[in-house]
């Protein structure tokens, strides 16, 4: 038996949503761990299944992990370099980080290919260059990933392109290299400086995360310390279309207003009615939604992450808008799922094309990928009759109790088992 989550749309949120710590920060923070000599406390973890498999190659690794509610605590004393089975690599995207983080450590690592949700091709070459420039070698005798280094040596590295996860994988292996290492061109999002802050607490010393060039001093030794997780921009964003879409008054709590902004100017301009205040954002119901154009950037840009969401409340718009996708041009396929419904969208190259507005009703669709499932989500609060959704294990590895949120909100949605 499989699970679905099943919606009755038509039904108006209230209430509010307290946002929990970046899905996006977590998957790097924790494989960042393992470079620490002594324990370490995570606050503010998300409760979602990306996280359970990360805490499984912990341990599969020696490294002891103790859970308990948000809070994420490491010891890494009787850690070993082993590597880390192919069949947890693949449950995720973000077990590439392990490479960066058990080079640094140990200056070797073996891994397979790393899974996550299927965007278009998705190459780790800008990883394997950084690992390159500093130092790493390929061992030929291994089907996936054989690298190690006598010695990692700091030295300047310019991405091709701004990548987060290159940016962070050559940040974890260049902690602990002898010298400096100069990343230029780096990924800005919050993500990248919440690994930094991190890491600096435990006694790196990393200067301009945030900006485009990061410098990374190498240290031998990383100790203690206490670090809270900072809120999910992307789940932010998630309740904010949700409730711009179904919501009456809605009020998303626990978010840095800045890293929303190049949403919420959309969502304005748009004319949903939104009231930002210090560390939460109030929504209520808007009427007459105009149509806008999208196209996904790096940060501080909008967000690939949710541009699949936000296609949904395009179809609720009054004119034509135009998405396209800069980051990952066929990340699209939720506008076959959208169709479905009755939304009139067309796909061309990196574009989606959406005419609305369309009223949308129940199907089953499928979360093809998680974000794709966020839109799925918004698609079935806003439609008549039962829609369900399958494949939600997309979304269970970056929305924590996303049924159960929403339900306080006062919208008809549960879980229910379907024969495979
Ligand atoms: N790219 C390369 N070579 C590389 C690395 C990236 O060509 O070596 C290309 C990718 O193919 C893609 C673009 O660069 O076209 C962006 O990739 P990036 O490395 O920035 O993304 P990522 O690290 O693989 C993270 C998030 C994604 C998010 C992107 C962009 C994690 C685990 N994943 O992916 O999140 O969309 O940054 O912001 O942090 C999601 O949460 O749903 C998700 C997919």
């Amino acid at each position: 038996m499989k699970k679905v989550i099943k919606i009755e749309g038509k039904h108006k949120l209230n209430g509010k949503v307290k946002i929990n710590g970046a899905k996006n920060a977590t998957v790097a923070l924790i494989p960042a761990l393992v470079l620490a000599d002594e324990p370490v406390v995570l606050q503010g973890v998300p409760n979602i299944s990306d996280v359970d498999v990360l805490a499984e190659i912990l341990r599969y690794l020696g490294v002891e992990v103790t859970i308990t509610g948000d809070e994420f605590k490491i010891d890494p004393t009787n850690m070993e370099n082993k590597e880390v089975p192919q069949g947890l690599a693949s449950k995720l995207r973000a077990s590439y980080y392990f490479m960066g983080s058990l080079l640094g450590k140990y200056r070797e690592i073996k891994m397979k290919m790393p899974g996550g949700c299927y965007l278009g091709p998705r190459p780790i070459n800008l990883h394997i260059k950084g690992f390159e420039f500093l130092g790493a070698k390929h061992a030929a005798d291994f089907d996936g990933y054989h690298l190690y280094a006598d010695e990692l040596v700091g030295t300047k590295i310019n991405l091709d392109f701004a990548s987060v996860g290159a940016t962070i994988n050559i940040i974890l292996a260049a902690t602990k290299a002898s010298g400096i290492t100069i990343i230029e061109n780096a990924a800005k999002e919050p993500e990248i400086i919440d690994v930094c802050n991190l890491l600096n607490k435990m006694g790196a010393k990393i200067k301009g995360a945030g900006t485009n060039e990061i410098t990374i001093t190498g240290v031998d030794y990383l100790h203690s310390c206490i670090h809270e997780i900072i809120p999910d921009r992307i789940e932010a964003g998630t309740y904010l279309i949700i409730a711009a879409a179904a919501g009456e008054e809605v009020e998303i709590e626990n978010v840095i207003p800045q890293h929303l902004d190049s949403l919420t100017s959309k969502l304005v301009e748009m004319g949903v009615d939104l009231e930002i205040l210090e560390d939460s954002i109030i929504v209520r119901e808007s009427k007459d939604l105009k149509a806008v154009d999208i196209q996904t950037q790096v940060y501080p840009g909008f967000a690939t992450d949710l541009q699949q969401p936000m296609t949904t409340l395009l179809t609720q718009a009054q004119g034509v808008s135009k998405i396209i996708d800069t980051i990952y041009p066929e990340r699209f396929k939720h506008t076959y799922e959208l169709n479905k419904m009755g939304a009139n969208l067309t796909t061309a190259s990196n574009m989606a094309i959406v005419e609305a507005p369309t009223p949308l009703r129940a199907s089953q669709v499928e979360a093809t990928d998680l974000r794709c499932g966020a839109a799925m989500i918004v698609a079935g609060l806003i439609a008549t009759g039962v829609t369900e959704i399958d494949n939600i294990y997309h979304i269970d590895r970056g929305y924590a109790n996303i049924d159960k949120t929403l339900a306080s909100l006062g919208a008809k949605i549960w879980r229910e088992d379907k024969a495979e």
